[in-house]
């Protein structure tokens, strides 16, 4: 990469996206930026889900945050990929390259198992890499997309 860049990697969780968000920015020298700490730091969800043990999160709020943290490492002439199922929703504007990480079905289902994730919730999370929500969602969003399968 000549020019600090900004990669996003989006998809649904336990499809790889920190595996792969990780090793490119180990290979593009490029800083690792984990939204989920960045949420719980900033507190930045409306509330948790006991049920479903998820973070209901602000999204504008999100993507205010995450354009502030791409102005200042723009600034400082570093690259970063940006590790998140909601990172699609950032404006095209501000991204270079946007990852969509997918995996078969049945992988999905063991990955999540293994984090003993509760039923509904694997099941959600199925239903959502079925209708490739993330890759659709980046699309609309007109962001330049490539696909990897992990
Ligand atoms: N390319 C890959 N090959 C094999 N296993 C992978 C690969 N990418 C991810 N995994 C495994 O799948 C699980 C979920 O990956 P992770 O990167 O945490 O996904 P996400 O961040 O999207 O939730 C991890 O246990 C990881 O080791
Ligand atoms: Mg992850």
């Amino acid at each position: 990469m000549k020019k600090p860049s900004v990669i996003i990697v989006t998809g649904t969780p336990g499809t790889g996206k920190t595996t792969v968000a990780k090793r490119l920015a180990k290979k593009h020298k490029a800083t690792y930026i984990d939204v989920n700490k960045i949420i719980k730091e900033q507190k930045i969800y409306e509330k948790y889900d006991k049920k479903w043990k998820t973070y209901i999160i602000d999204i504008a709020k999100l993507n205010k945050i995450l354009i502030k943290l791409i102005k200042e490492y723009k600034k400082k002439k570093q690259s970063i990929v940006i590790d998140s199922h909601l990172a699609h929703h950032l404006p095209k504007k501000y991204v270079d390259l946007c990852i969509v990480t997918k995996c078969s079905l049945k992988k999905l289902q063991q990955r999540l198992k293994k984090r003993h994730y509760p039923q509904e919730k694997i099941r959600e999370n199925m239903d959502a890499e079925i209708l490739d929500v993330c890759l659709l969602e980046a699309l609309m969003n007109k962001h330049k997309v490539k696909v990897v399968k992990t």
